[in-house]
């Protein structure tokens, strides 16, 4: 893990201004009697205030586990694997057994998501207006990444079964 963060990081050592383009999202519930999503849009407030909100609408709960696996995806000639591929245990992260890889994907929407506590969660998961700016600044700045077409797949797993999968498409130009 820690070597892959590594690489993700010298790979980025590429562009100073880079910036952060927001291109879509796609949320899909894979069992919509354990959840479905209230939202899942990018907002433009004006040119410079754009954000993203997603928000859950969970019939199941608690949640007792809950695991994410993220892979990225870099458009060349269609969209190929890309740095990483790896599954995160959410309930044993927010109960502190933290990285700093781990501790970076949750620092790109933990600050603006309902989910600040430790296992089980007990409501609805909510990512609240997360700003395209403060995304910008994560991934150009705090961790630069190449520029690029690309797309992070994600599955969320709860109570055992795979409950969602999203995709976020975005460029660094
Ligand atoms: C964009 O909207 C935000 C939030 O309403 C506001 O604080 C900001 O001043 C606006 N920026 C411009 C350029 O109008
Ligand atoms: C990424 O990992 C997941 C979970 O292990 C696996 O199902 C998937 O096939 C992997 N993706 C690629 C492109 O290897
Ligand atoms: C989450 O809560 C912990 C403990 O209360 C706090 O130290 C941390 O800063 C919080 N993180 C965020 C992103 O709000």
């Amino acid at each position: 893990m820690r070597l892959v963060f590594l690489v993700f990081f010298a790979f980025g050592l590429t562009k100073i201004n880079a910036k952060f383009e927001f291109k879509n999202a796609k949320c899909t519930s894979l069992d919509k009697s354990f959840l479905e999503f209230d939202g899942c849009y990018l907002k433009s407030v004006n040119r410079t205030y754009k954000y993203i909100t997603v928000k859950t609408k969970i019939f199941k709960l608690p949640l007792k586990s809950l695991s994410v696996n993220i892979e990225l995806f870099k458009r060349l000639n269609g969209y190929k694997p890309f740095l990483f591929n790896f599954t995160v245990d959410a309930c044993r992260f927010l109960a502190n057994h933290r990285n700093s890889f781990n501790q970076y994907f949750y620092d790109l929407i933990g600050p603006y998501s309902n989910v600040n506590h430790s296992c089980p969660i007990n409501h609805d998961i909510i990512v609240d207006k997360l700003p395209i700016a403060y995304l910008n600044h994560m991934v150009t700045t705090v961790l630069p990444m190449p520029e690029g077409t690309y797309c992070m797949h994600s599955v969320w797993s709860a109570n055992g079964k795979e409950r969602v999968d999203m995709n976020i498409f975005f460029s660094i130009e």
